[in-house]
């Protein structure tokens, strides 16, 4: 998506080899037309797939989830990484561990808000490893429910995420693909 590439090369900031800042448009501070745009985007490409909910992991990719959900009119459902006792009776849950962020976290879904009839299209901002969505697509798959796709906002390409996804069948959808981050320089692979 040229918009986001364009924006990644204007504000963002890659920190060391690895990490790549986005701090004042998608992680702090929020573009909202930049996330609308997204979200339109993204329902494009995953328009004929008979979308029923949109499912993402908080904090940083529902701001951009929001807005698919809202242009494919269907309800979005947040994986918390933490839970309270109010939810405790009807939860899943799976340990997600961050390579990135060197934590570990119980990813959490509430079973009234995915049943087995409901076919799920996964957004999150960044893609790894591939930690977050497949601990995802985990509980998304044990309430019955198909994930038709996840789309992704940037994924790092030289990190493992997207072909350990597609080795195991999904369609994954990343907007700008990051082939290189050293020397401070942002390169993306081509399209
Ligand atoms: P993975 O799920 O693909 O394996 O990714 P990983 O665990 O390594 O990433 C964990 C967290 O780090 C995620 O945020 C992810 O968005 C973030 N992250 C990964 N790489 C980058 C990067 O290069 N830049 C930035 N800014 N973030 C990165 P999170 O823990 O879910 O936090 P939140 O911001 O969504 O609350």
């Amino acid at each position: 998506m040229r918009e986001l590439k364009e924006r990644i090369l204007k504000d963002g900031q890659a920190l060391n080899e690895a990490v790549l800042k986005v701090d004042s448009f998608i992680n702090h501070q929020v573009d909202p037309n930049l996330m609308e745009n997204i979200g339109k985007t993204f329902a494009d490409k995953f328009a004929d797939d008979g979308v029923t909910k949109v499912v993402t992991i908080e904090s940083s990719g529902i701001a951009p989830s929001v807005f698919t959900a809202k242009a494919m009119n269907v309800n979005l459902v947040i994986l918390k990484k933490s839970t309270s006792k109010i939810l405790e009776d009807n939860i899943s849950q799976t340990e997600v561990a961050s390579y990135t962020k060197g934590t570990e976290y119980q990813l959490t879904l509430n079973k009234k808000y995915i049943n087995r009839n409901d076919r799920v299209l996964i957004i999150d901002d960044f893609l790894a490893r591939g930690e977050a969505a497949q601990g995802a697509i985990r509980l998304i798959e044990a309430q019955g429910a198909e994930v038709v796709g996840v789309g992704i906002l940037i994924e790092k390409a030289f990190q493992s995420g997207n072909k350990a996804l597609r080795d195991k069948g999904y369609t994954v959808c990343s907007l700008a693909r990051i082939k290189n981050l050293s020397d401070g320089h942002i390169e993306f692979l081509e399209d």
